[in-house]
């Protein structure tokens, strides 16, 4: 059983941290070791075209989750300061609420086929509709691993679009089940064998034959309550009167009041939850485009961009936030299957099916979009940040080892972080 809250974790070395992360997890410390290795080049030049080597960002561990009950160690990767750090915060926040509760959908994928040049579009529409079940079993009848795991055809949908800039055309939708892939290949698989049999019953031509990344039937939701006492916690700076949780509570509904209202703020606060999903998305081998390009097409699925998350307060004052978003991801196949510390990143969580992964990643999303609205509802933002960019900052002008952290503080407590400080401290320190 995987333990998520590990004491201490910030202080270890990298080497302890990794024994210890082993331990929590209760695999043995080698099942770990592809996320110590860069991606070998042999694997690299087989993924992608023109390969000459590999880049590599940094993998940090959330810590203090609980999702369905179960305690997950979520592998995050990315490049920017504090996001691990705050979804690990919020995470330990809301487990003393009981943890994230999280529902997926089954895993259905949407394919479009645009059909052209029909001569009477309602008719074509009434005529594939009444091969509904012919066209949908054509699509199964082909032998495909997916098939063999339970996936295939589910439904298919007409659309007529009346307006564009080529006049009135129709579009088919093909509904699949891709079980634990992502799904893109095979879907475009079945929509390019869909095709002519589309263009024998409605006549005209079929010409793009794609999956639509707007995966609104495969859908993610975790809902999250913080008792608001949790909420509470001292100023930065000591002289100011402590936060009470009703005001965090109520700073962080009114943030995302904002949010709601305004695509400006929407935009921001969307790109605050996709600091949580990405990572995840990314540490998984998963397409991290294809969920940001779903993010925000259901952000503005009703004709105006908003919110993807809401926070309100129950009847006894706690903190409730609720996060719902389209969440193409997989487990099996793709980048997923080849990078050893995705296959590493998986054992860690313990997911057995896509669903369970679409919803811890969804988990996250809420606990980083939480993080940033409790930040900017109170301290702002910048404190946060400010000493891991030191740190970065003192990186970047030559320090390492224990000079970092040196050079790091100094800064932070002169509120000076710029690289010209760092490299006159570094002078100073070296003698
Ligand atoms: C920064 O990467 C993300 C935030 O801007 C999100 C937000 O404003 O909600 C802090």
């Amino acid at each position: 059983m995987t333990r998520s809250r590990i004491a201490g974790f910030y202080n270890l070395t990298l080497d302890e941290r990794r024994a210890q992360l082993a331990d929590a997890a209760d695999l043995p410390l080698s099942d770990l070791l592809p996320f110590n290795s860069l991606l070998p080049t042999d694997i690299a030049s087989h993924m992608v075209e023109n390969v000459v080597g590999t880049f590599s960002l940094p993998l940090g561990i959330a810590l203090n989750f609980q999702v369905n009950g179960r305690d997950v160690l979520v592998p995050m990767v990315i490049e920017e300061p504090s996001v691990v750090a705050g979804a690990s915060f919020m995470a330990k926040l809301v487990r003393a609420g009981g943890g994230f509760t999280a529902t997926s959908t089954d895993p259905l994928m949407i394919g479009q086929l645009q059909v052209l040049d029909v001569e009477n579009a309602e008719k074509a529409a009434e005529q594939i509709l009444a091969n509904k079940a012919e066209l949908m079993a054509h699509v199964d009848a082909a032998e495909s691993s997916l098939k063999s795991r339970g996936g295939g055809a589910r439904e298919l949908e007409v659309r007529i679009i009346a307006e564009s800039p080529i006049g009135k055309f129709l579009v088919v939708h093909l509904v699949y089940d891709v079980r634990d892939a992502m799904g893109a290949n095979a879907v475009n698989t079945a929509c390019e064998r869909l095709a002519p049999k589309v263009e024998a019953i409605a006549g005209g031509r079929v010409h793009l034959r794609i999956l639509s990344n707007l995966t609104d039937k495969r859908m993610a939701k975790a809902t999250c309550r913080i008792p608001v006492k949790e909420l509470a916690f001292g100023r930065g700076d000591p002289t100011g009167r402590p936060y009470t949780g009703e005001e965090v509570r109520d700073g962080i509904i009114e943030a995302w009041a904002f949010a709601a209202a305004d695509p400006y703020r929407a935009a921001t606060h969307n790109k605050g939850i996709m600091n949580g999903v990405d990572p995840v998305v990314i540490a998984t081998g998963n397409d991290w485009r294809a969920v940001e390009a779903g993010a925000h097409a259901y952000a503005a699925r009703t004709g105006k961009y908003t919110s993807l998350s809401t926070w309100s307060k129950d009847d006894e004052g706690n903190l409730v936030g609720e996060l719902e978003m389209p969440m193409a991801v997989g487990i099996v196949g793709g980048a997923t299957k080849v990078h050893p510390a995705a296959q590493a990143a998986l054992k860690l969580m313990g997911v057995t099916t896509a669903n369970e992964l679409a919803e811890i990643i969804v988990s996250v999303g809420l606990a980083q979009n939480m993080a940033a609205l409790r930040a900017l509802a109170t301290e702002g933002i910048q404190r946060g940040h400010m000493s891991l960019h030191a740190r970065q900052v003192a990186i970047a002008a030559g320090a390492s080892g224990e000079l970092i952290e040196k050079v790091a503080s100094q800064m932070v407590a002169e509120k000076m972080i710029r690289m010209e400080r760092a490299e006159e401290i570094l002078k100073e320190s070296q003698g």
